[in-house]
């Protein structure tokens, strides 16, 4: 089956990477959150040595790429050593809120510099005010002294931006998000940008676009609870995880979720492309 797995991925009908779910707290209480991430969110964690089997796992089924996301993961105090070990198997990016990086968090991150691995940071806006107004009181500056910090020790950071969809951003706007990227480092192929989808905490709050298995793209996805059709899948809504994109609770051995995911894949109509272009 790995050679099913394999040349799907060659085909390019099922993505590359395989994300995993590190936790799901957070330091962070975003208005969006599809993971309904906050300090006293249960942490759902994925242990240490299973996010490296699930990596070397990933890599012998045909996978190219990992990712990790929470939640921050950058709580985790083993992050950094767990990113190394599943960088030797295959490149992986890492999602974070880039707000805890000083101090010994940051001397440690600073061992990721020359290995393969992408720190995903989230900025929203170049305007501090509409940026904080999502992500919470002084984040922009935070977040910004970060990258610095984070791109002065040679870590590749790309930048990842959520808007509301009912909010119109101005021409102006993105041509300041974009002059500032620029000039912390960060380079036009490594900034993306997607709209608030209405999952977890953003559908409790009305905020988004409704979001489809036809939207959002096949990207084979492990939690603590199991395997998902999408990272925008395994997402919490009012404290219980939303099962309607779960493909199997079985994870070990990977090749169980991804094995179902590949029947789907080739069980969907013709045209049902992913159109939001949610990465
Ligand atoms: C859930 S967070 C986890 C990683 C980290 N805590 C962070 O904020 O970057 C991963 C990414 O998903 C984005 N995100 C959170 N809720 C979302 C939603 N409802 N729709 C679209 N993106 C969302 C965040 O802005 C972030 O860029
Ligand atoms: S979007 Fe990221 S930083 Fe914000 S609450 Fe959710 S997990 Fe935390």
């Amino acid at each position: 089956m790995s050679t099913a797995i394999a040349e799907a991925v060659r085909s390019g009908r099922l993505p590359g990477r395989v994300w995993l779910y590190s936790n799901y707290h957070c330091n962070l209480v975003c208005t969006y959150c599809l993971t309904d991430s906050s300090p006293t969110s249960l942490r759902r964690a994925l242990a240490p040595d299973r996010m490296v089997d699930l990596a070397v796992q990933a890599r012998d089924l045909g996978f190219t790429d990992l990712g990790v996301t929470g939640g921050e993961p950058f709580l985790r105090p083993d992050m950094v050593d767990v990113l190394l070990a599943m960088a030797e198997q295959l490149p992986t990016v890492v999602l974070s809120n880039a707000t805890l990086f000083h101090g010994d968090r940051l001397t440690r991150v600073a061992a990721l510099a020359g290995h393969p691995v992408v720190i995903q940071v989230s900025l929203d806006y170049a305007d501090a005010d509409d940026n904080d107004a999502q992500r919470g009181d002084d984040n922009h500056a935070t977040v910004v002294a970060a990258i610095t910090r984070l791109v002065e020790r040679g870590i590749r950071v790309r930048i990842g931006t959520t808007l509301d969809p009912d909010v119109e951003v101005s021409d102006d706007q993105q041509a300041r998000l974009c002059a500032l990227h620029r000039s912390l480092g960060v380079a036009d192929e490594d900034h993306v940008v997607r709209p608030i989808v209405r999952r977890g905490r953003a559908d409790v709050a009305d905020l988004g676009v409704k979001a489809t298995v036809a939207d959002l793209p096949p990207e084979l996805t492990v939690t603590a609870d199991g395997a998902w059709w999408s990272p925008f899948g395994p997402t919490i809504r009012d404290g219980v995880p939303e099962t309607d994109l779960l493909i199997t609770r079985t994870t070990d051995p990977l090749a169980t979720p991804a094995t179902a995911l590949l029947r789907l894949i080739d069980g969907r109509p013709p045209g049902e492309d992913a159109r939001l272009g949610i990465r």
